[in-house]
């Protein structure tokens, strides 16, 4: 009893305690005052479960342009390290009272930052790079962010130890960055939740080619050195964005319906490692029709002859390691609509990427002529019930699956099991209408099943659940 009520004392006391102590807080932040800033710091990421401190609170990035200098290793024996050093300028909008606020960057050096062209405090961690702005930014406000930075480049790898962000290779860098490898090359709010346009300018010693996304604007050497210019203007998540450095031939031409691909391919590759590439334009024309205009300024590859172990779909500029098979070749294109238009919203929902890529590729096969999408279908479904591919969520795969087999498979598996459930014309309705509403942005696996309700007037809560969430081989739907 006594003990019980010395506890209520004490909570009592407590209470009264963080009254008095909550009081003045309350008094300086409101009353009185009302439209008053309150100032705080930008979260230290998006508030992505899968990666906690990829992305950054209260700002809204609007334009990046990089400028980089970068030299690759010394010939062997030297070590395969390369100096990369970059000035990075940043237009980005508060999107609360800020008195401080975070961009991502791993492994290189900060030497100067300034806000609206005046010289910032900051600091670095392990990811982060936390900027003090002074006066504080508003919310709303726009402001230009200039980092200048630099290090020495090595071989990043990702959460399941493959090869990613800024990659050294003994003739320059490939640059892939899903999904948080922005951030080994330049500061960044590294989540697609945050998209920017960009410009690059990237100088690299005469006789290398540097291949960026967008359109080519320049070229010019000086002393040695020669700077390649890039515009990509179109909202591009920064997983998209690439800076690829190599013994590069560019191939450029525009295709019937107008639009320029600039291919690069290294020349030590045989011609059958980028033959696939000539098929570009007819690919392109097949998937506006299924899936609406093609959303960028360009398309075109990079084909180098070192690998990362995959194929990307740099916006605009896909990146395929040693060879672009036909099949990858459209799979990477069809992500330009998938993926990279329309983004993962949270990483939990790459099967919209990689399910639509793979499903746009078992089309391109059938138009072909070859294996049709029933048939791919027909292949995912003789996979035995007690196979562990089934056992993935595919709409949760968690960090390490999020490249897993049935991601693509049961995900493409997926889209051909909605088209015949609700018909050929509403799938493509709903296909374009994806693009069409989320363009530009991000869409999660719950605006798509919205929208697939939507689009063919049907109840799909158990279909869903049965291709996305089950844990186990579907059987009905
Ligand atoms: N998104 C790439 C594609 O399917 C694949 C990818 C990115 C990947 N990182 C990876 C595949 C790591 C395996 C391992 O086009
Ligand atoms: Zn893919």
């Amino acid at each position: 009893m006594s003990h019980r009520r010395t506890m209520l004392a004490a909570l009592s006391a407590a209470g009264l305690a963080l009254a008095v102590v909550a009081a003045p807080a309350v008094a300086t932040a409101a009353p009185g005052k009302p439209g008053q800033p309150r100032y705080s710091a930008g979260a230290d990421g998006a508030g992505d479960p899968y990666f906690p401190l990829a992305g950054n609170g209260g700002i809204d990035l609007q334009h990046i342009d990089l400028d980089l200098d970068y030299t690759p290793p010394a010939p062997e024996p030297a070590p395969l390290e390369g100096q990369l050093d970059g000035v990075a300028t940043i237009d980005l909008r508060a999107t609360q009272d800020l008195d401080r606020f975070n961009l991502d960057l791993r492994g290189l050096t900060v030497h100067r930052v300034t806000v609206g062209g005046k010289p910032m405090a900051f600091t670095q961690t392990e990811n982060e790079l936390v900027i003090t702005p002074r006066p504080k930014l508003k919310a709303g406000q726009g402001s230009q962010v200039v980092v200048e930075y630099g290090g020495t480049t090595t071989q990043p790898r990702d959460i399941d130890d493959e090869l990613y962000g800024w990659v050294t290779t003994r003739d320059g860098a490939m640059v892939v960055s899903e999904p948080d490898g922005a951030a080994t090359w330049f500061p960044v709010s590294d989540h697609p939740s945050d998209k920017a346009s960009y410009d690059f300018e990237i100088t690299v010693p005469d006789g290398l080619v540097a291949v960026a996304n967008g359109t080519l604007a320049d070229q010019s050497t000086n002393d040695g050195r020669t700077t390649w210019t890039w515009h990509a203007p179109d909202q591009m998540a920064a997983y998209l964005a690439t800076a690829s450095v190599g013994d590069y031939t560019l191939n450029r031409y525009t295709t019937p319906d107008g639009l320029e691909i600039i291919d690069a391919v290294d020349p030590a590759l045989p011609a059958s490692a980028s033959a696939s590439l000539a098929l570009a334009p007819e690919m392109i024309a097949f998937f506006e029709d299924r899936f609406g205009p093609y959303p960028f300024v360009a398309y075109g590859a990079i084909v180098d002859d070192d690998s990362v172990g995959y194929a990307l779909e740099t916006q605009t500029r896909s990146f395929f390691s040693r060879r672009a098979s036909e099949g990858t070749a459209a799979h990477e294109l069809a992500h330009q609509w998938m993926g990279d238009q329309v983004s993962p919203g949270r990483w939990a929902d790459i099967w919209l990427n990689e399910g639509w890529a793979s499903y746009a590729s078992w089309m391109w096969s059938e138009e072909q002529g070859r294996a049709t999408a029933q048939t791919n279908f027909d292949e995912v479904m003789s996979t035995p019930a007690d196979d562990e591919f089934w056992s993935l969520v595919v709409a949760d795969p968690q960090p390490h699956g999020l490249f897993a087999g049935a991601v693509y498979d049961r995900g493409a598996a997926t889209l051909h099991a909605l088209r015949v459930k609700i018909g050929d014309d509403a799938f493509f309705e709903l296909a374009k209408e994806w693009v069409e509403r989320f363009g530009g942005g991000t869409a999660t696996t719950a605006d798509f099943t919205a929208l697939a309700e939507e689009v063919s007037g049907t109840q799909l809560d158990a279909f869903f659940q049965t291709w996305l969430y089950a844990p186990e081989k579907p059987t009905t739907w």
